[in-house]
């Protein structure tokens, strides 16, 4: 990957399709799951151009801040709360069109519109949390649910 990131314009189907490649090429060159999940949040926020794009831990029974890109965020989220914690809590991917219409929601950011949250399992159990923010109403769809499943899916924890 010396000569970085390379996704041209064209749907979001097709830059998933460039992406996903990549993605795994990155990944599997390398066994940390930190330094992973740090390259995993570069790309898709690059490529996407998303608000903020980050993983939270699951570590002693609570979400904790991860690698990510983009500004400030809150560094622990409880299970069963905000969108993070609901994915967490529910073992499947949560798209929230619009955050002010989901109950419960935490407001890291009030630039935020629009939000999906991806679990990530390791033997059924979630472990961590892909989340991302879109400074744009409803910008998440089956689309990215379909893709980022399968890219967190890379992830060896
Ligand atoms: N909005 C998230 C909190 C994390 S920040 O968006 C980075 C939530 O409701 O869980």
């Amino acid at each position: 990957m010396s000569e970085g990131l390379t996704v041209s314009a064209g749907t979001k189907e097709e830059r998933y399709q460039e992406l996903m490649p990549q993605l795994e090429a990155v990944v599997s060159s390398e066994t940390d799951v930190i330094a992973n999940m740090a390259n995993m949040a570069s790309m898709l926020h690059e490529t996407f151009g998303f608000w903020w794009t980050g993983f939270y831990r699951v570590v002693d029974g609570m979400l904790v801040l991860g690698p990510f890109q983009g500004p400030l965020a809150c560094t622990r989220i409880r299970k069963g709360k905000g969108v993070c914690g609901t994915a967490w809590a529910q073992g499947e991917t949560v798209v929230v069109p619009d955050v002010e219409q989901f109950p419960g929601h935490i407001a890291c950011s009030s630039e935020s519109r629009s939000e999906i949250v991806v679990p990530v399992f390791k033997d059924s159990v979630v472990v961590a949390v892909l989340d991302i923010d879109s400074r744009e109403l409803s910008t998440f769809d089956e689309i990215d649910k379909k893709h980022l499943e399968k890219a967190v899916a890379l992830l060896s924890f």
